[in-house]
């Protein structure tokens, strides 16, 4: 397949933007930049473009897909009835960083549900997003732009590698302002389930609706089976064995010592992620910045520096101090396959 790639700017935005548009009506596939990761988008409505997002992924087809959204007539057309409870988190969250399952109207093909009478809805922030969702004149049905089990992508330059050959049209700008992927709840229930921690947190949804929001407690438990399909399944994997640690992060520094010395013995390339306070401790080191928010950014990109890099052995570095620690370490611990010493 000839995939065509646009650097956007100033004087080509309008141009890639109709172009992009242009795409998505004819049944084609996008990929475009959100403020969390890069999408791989097409028509929701259409079955069959819909189909090949599944293809390039190589993503099973009972994990479905995130419908973006551009304004309220979109929403009402893809689902049920929204209450009133979901109407205030829509007010208060959208556009943003927050997906929401809802019931799903007729017009939306159960390809993209995974056979769900249930679709999971976004409206993105991030002004691209918006503006080929808006000359689309669909709603885009996109998971986020990786191969299956691989890292999810924040930085334009692993997007390319990645997909060329495989879609239509690669949009690229910089880098994604938030770096993880959405909080999914499920509002279809008596209380507010979080299916996949993320930026929005569940503090910030008590607060707003001064009700108990439930995590779905298997989300983190690998012997568990979630109630959101994506999340049973292996993650953003890095090529490289990758180790959480256990204990008092003065422990995890003493713990990742050791194991470094080890392997440089058994003649291993090894490294270690984590904030920056903590580089000084060690020779290899990829540094994830000063804060959650910089984690949070930073994390996609330094999973797949270590298969650039050809590191064997990782060590991730964390303590969970905030909410937003906490959805970052829901990713990490699926790339270490729960591994933990
Ligand atoms: O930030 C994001 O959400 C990004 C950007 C591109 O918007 N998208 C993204 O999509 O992360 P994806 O497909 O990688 O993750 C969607 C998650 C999966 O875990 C999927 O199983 C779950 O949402 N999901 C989708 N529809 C669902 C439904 N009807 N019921 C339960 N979980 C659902
Ligand atoms: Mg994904």
């Amino acid at each position: 397949m000839y995939t065509e790639v646009i650097k956007l700017n100033n004087e080509n935005y309008d141009y890639a933007i109709k172009l992009a548009g242009k795409h998505i009506r004819r049944g084609n596939i996008v990929i475009f930049p959100t403020e969390t990761v890069y999408g791989i988008g097409a028509n929701a409505l259409d079955e069959d473009s819909s189909k090949k997002i599944y293809m390039a992924k190589g993503r099973p087809s009972d994990n479905p897909l995130i419908v973006h959204i551009e304004n309220m007539d979109d929403l009402n057309k893809i689902s049920k009835k929204i209450d009133e409870r979901t109407k205030k988190i829509i007010d208060c969250f959208w556009p943003g960083p927050l997906t929401i399952i809802v019931e799903k109207s007729e017009i939306v093909p159960s390809c993209i549900t995974g056979g769900l009478n249930t679709v999971a809805v976004r409206m993105p922030s991030n002004k691209i997003a918006r503006d080929l969702i808006k000359k689309s004149g669909v709603p885009i049905a996109a998971p986020s732009a990786n191969i299956s089990g691989r890292p999810s992508i924040t930085s334009e330059k692993f997007i390319t590698d990645e997909f060329f050959g495989k879609v239509d049209l690669i949009l690229l700008n910089e880098s994604t302002e938030i770096g993880i992927e959405s909080t999914v709840i499920d509002v279809t229930g008596e209380n507010i389930v979080i299916l996949r921690p993320g930026f929005i947190t569940k503090n910030d949804l008590e607060n707003l609706l001064a009700e108990k929001v439930i995590f779905d407690l298997n989300i983190s438990d690998e012997t568990k089976v979630p109630k959101s399909p994506g999340m049973k399944y292996r993650h953003y994997a890095p090529k490289c064995e990758l180790y959480l640690i256990s204990g008092s992060i003065n422990m995890q520094i003493d713990t990742a010592k050791n194991q470094i010395a080890n392997d440089i013995k058994n003649g291993i390339k090894s490294i270690v992620l984590g904030l920056d306070n903590n580089r000084r401790y060690f020779e290899n080191y990829l540094d994830l910045g000063n804060s959650d928010i910089d984690v949070a950014k930073n994390i996609f990109t330094n999973l797949r520096m270590l298969d650039i890099m050809k590191i064997q052995k990782a060590y991730f570095l964390y303590e969970v101090k905030s909410e937003l620690d906490f959805s970052i370490l829901d990713r990490v611990k699926k790339a270490a396959g729960y591994k933990i010493i």
